[in-house]
C-alpha cells in the first residue's frame, strides 16, 4: 500500500573503504583511503548525485578492533571530515555522531553550529550516550550507570539547543553606516545548571539557513526512545525484520506523542546493506571475495544461530547443510538474524554462500540485481516499517555509484523516491519543523 509519501535516504560514511571490514583490499580501492579526505568527498558527492538527504557518520571514541587484517570502521574524526565535505557539496545533509557523555555541551554546541553555518544549514548531531569502557578509558574515566548517562544526555542536548538559540535571530546588525556590529540585548546568556553539566553562554554564532542543527539519535530501548521522542528528527535503527522495525518505529512515535510532539516529526531509518550484481551469482561472488578471510571464522557462529553448534564446521564450507542437519536446525532465539539464516540454508546454498547472503551482517542484505534491493526497500517502506533507510555500501569506491545509478532510478520510477532535492537544508530534507533554541514543548528533563 503506498501512502503517497516518499522514502528518505541517508548514506553511511565511515572509514573511507566501505562497510565490509575487508573493503580496504578490494580491487580498485586505494588501501590508503583511511586518511584520504579526497575519497570521502568523492563518496559524498556520489551520494548527493543520488539525492540522499544526509550522510551519516557513526563514531566511537576508541576502537578495539584487531587491525591485523581488518580496517578501523570510522572516519579519522567526524567533524573534520564533514567540514571538508561541506565545502565540496551543496545539498546533502551532514550528520555526525557526538557523545553526550564525553563532551561538554558548549563544545558540542559550538562545533555543530559552526558546521551548520559553514554548510548553509545542513548539519545534524547524532547524540549518543556511549557505553563502551574503551571510550571511557580514553578520557581517564569509567562508564557511569545508565540513568546517569541518560540524565546527562537530556541536559547536554537541552543546553546545546539553548546555546544555539542564545544568539538572537536578528542580533547581527553589521551595519557599516551606523557602526553597529551586533545588538547585545539579543545575545543573552542561557545560565543553565543541570545535575551533570552546565553552561552560562551565550554562544557567539548566528543562525544558519536552517536556524540550528537537527538532532538525530541511534539509541535503542526505552531510554533511547524517550530521548529520541523528545528531541530527535531522525533515528538510525538496527532492525532485521519488518515487524521489529515497525514496532521500534511505533515506540518512537509514541514517545514523541508523550513529549507533546507530532509523531511525524521523527523519521525512523532502517538499515540496509545491499549486495548488488548483474546476477544473483555475481552479487554473491562479490561478497564471497570480500569475506574470503573472515568466512571460516564465522562458521561456528552460524552453527550457533541454527542451533547446530556441534555439527557445523569449516570442512563443510563449500557444501550445503546435510538433510540430517536441516531436519534438526532451528533459529536461535538469541539472534534476530537466525530466521533469515535458516531460510537461506533451506534454499540449499553452501555454507560459504549462506554467509555471503549477509546473514551475520549488521543489517538486512538484499542479494541480487538492483531490483532486489529496490523490492526490499519498497516492501519495508510500504509496510510502515520505516520512513526511509540508511544505506551501508560494501565497497564505497564503486558501490555508491552502483546504488545511485541502478537502485535510485528504480525507486524513482516506482514513485517511492524524489527526483530532486525539494529544499536546501537538512531540516527541509527531513520535513522537520523550524526550531531555534529549546523546543518550548519540551519540559524539564525526564526523571
Ligand atoms: C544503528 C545504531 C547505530 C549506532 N551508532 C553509534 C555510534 O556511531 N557511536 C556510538 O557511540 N554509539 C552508537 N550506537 C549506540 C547507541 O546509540 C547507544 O548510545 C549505546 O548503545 C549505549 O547505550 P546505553 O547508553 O543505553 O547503554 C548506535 C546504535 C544503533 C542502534
Amino acid at each position: 500500500m503506498t501512502t503517497g509519501k516518499q522514502m528518505i535516504l541517508g548514506m553511511h560514511l565511515g572509514n573511507g573503504y566501505g562497510s565490509q571490514s575487508s573493503a580496504w583490499r578490494a580491487p580498485g580501492v586505494d588501501p590508503a583511503n583511511y586518511t584520504s579526505f579526497d575519497a570521502q568527498v568523492r563518496y559524498a558527492q556520489a551520494a548527493e548525485r543520488g539525492k540522499f538527504a544526509f550522510l551519516f557518520l557513526p563514531d566511537f571514541l576508541g576502537e578495539q578492533a584487531d587491525l591485523t587484517r581488518e580496517s578501523l570502521m570510522i572516519t579519522l574524526e567526524p567533524m573534520m571530515t564533514l567540514a571538508a565535505i561541506a565545502r565540496e557539496t551543496k545539498r546533502i545533509g551532514l550528520v555526525a555522531t557526538g557523545s553526550t557523555t564525553f563532551n561538554e555541551p558548549f563544545n558540542i554546541a559550538r562545533q555543530f553550529k559552526a558546521l551548520d553555518v559553514m554548510s548553509h544549514g545542513r548539519a545534524g548531531w547524532n547524540a549518543v550516550t556511549t557505553s563502551d569502557p574503551v571510550a571511557a578509558a580514553n578520557y581517564g574515566r569509567a562508564i557511569a550507570p545508565r540513568p546517569e548517562r541518560y540524565q546527562r544526555a537530556h541536559e547536554t542536548i537541552q543546553i546545546a539547543q539553548a546555546l544555539w538559540g542564545s544568539w538572537g535571530r536578528d542580533a547581527w546588525v553589521k551595519d557599516t553606516k551606523t557602526g553597529y556590529f551586533a545588538d547585545p540585548a539579543k545575545i543573552q546568556p542561557v545560565n543553565l545548571q543541570g545535575e551533570y553539566v552546565a553552561s552560562r553562554g551565550p554562544l557567539s554564532i548566528p543562525p544558519s539557513e536552517q536556524g540550528q542543527p537537527v538532532i538525530f539519535s541511534a539509541g535503542g530501548g526505552g531510554n533511547g526512545a524517550e530521548l529520541a521522542g523528545r528531541y530527535a528528527s531522525g533515528v538510525i535503527g538496527a532492525v532485521f525484520t519488518i515487524e521489529d522495525s515497525r514496532n521500534q518505529r511505533e515506540a518512537l512515535r509514541e514517545a514523541a506523542r508523550r513529549a507533546g510532539r507530532d509523531p511525524d516529526e521523527v523519521k525512523f531509518f532502517a538499515g540496509v546493506m545491499p549486495a548488488i550484481g548483474a546476477t544473483k551469482r555475481e552479487a554473491l561472488d562479490r561478497r564471497v571475495a570480500l569475506g574470503e578471510l573472515a568466512t571460516p571464522a564465522r562458521v561456528p557462529y552460524l552453527g550457533a544461530m541454527l542451533n547446530l553448534p556441534a555439527t557445523l564446521n569449516v570442512s563443510q564450507l563449500d557444501e550445503p547443510l546435510t538433510p540430517a542437519q536441516l531436519a534438526v536446525a532451528s533459529p536461535s532465539p538469541f539472534d534476530p538474524r537466525s530466521v533469515r539464516a535458516l531460510e537461506v540454508a533451506r534454499e540449499g546454498w553452501t555454507i560459504r554462500d549462506i554467509l555471503a547472503h549477509g546473514v551475520i551482517d549488521y543489517h538486512p542484505t538484499p542479494v541480487g540485481t538492483a531490483s532486489v534491493t529496490a523490492d526490499h526497500m519498497q516492501e519495508w517502506f510500504e509496510a510502515g516499517a520505516c520512513d526511509g533507510f540508511w544505506v551501508s555500501i560494501d565497497i564505497n569506491e564503486d558501490g555508491i555509484d552502483t546504488f545511485v545509478e541502478e537502485v535510485v532510478p528504480l525507486l524513482q520510477e516506482r514513485g517511492l523516491y524524489h527526483e530532486d532535492y525539494e529544499g536546501t537544508t537538512l531540516r527541509d530534507h527531513l520535513g522537520a519543523p523550524a526550531q531555534y533554541g529549546l523546543d518550548p514543548r519540551i519540559a524539564a528533563p525526564a526523571e
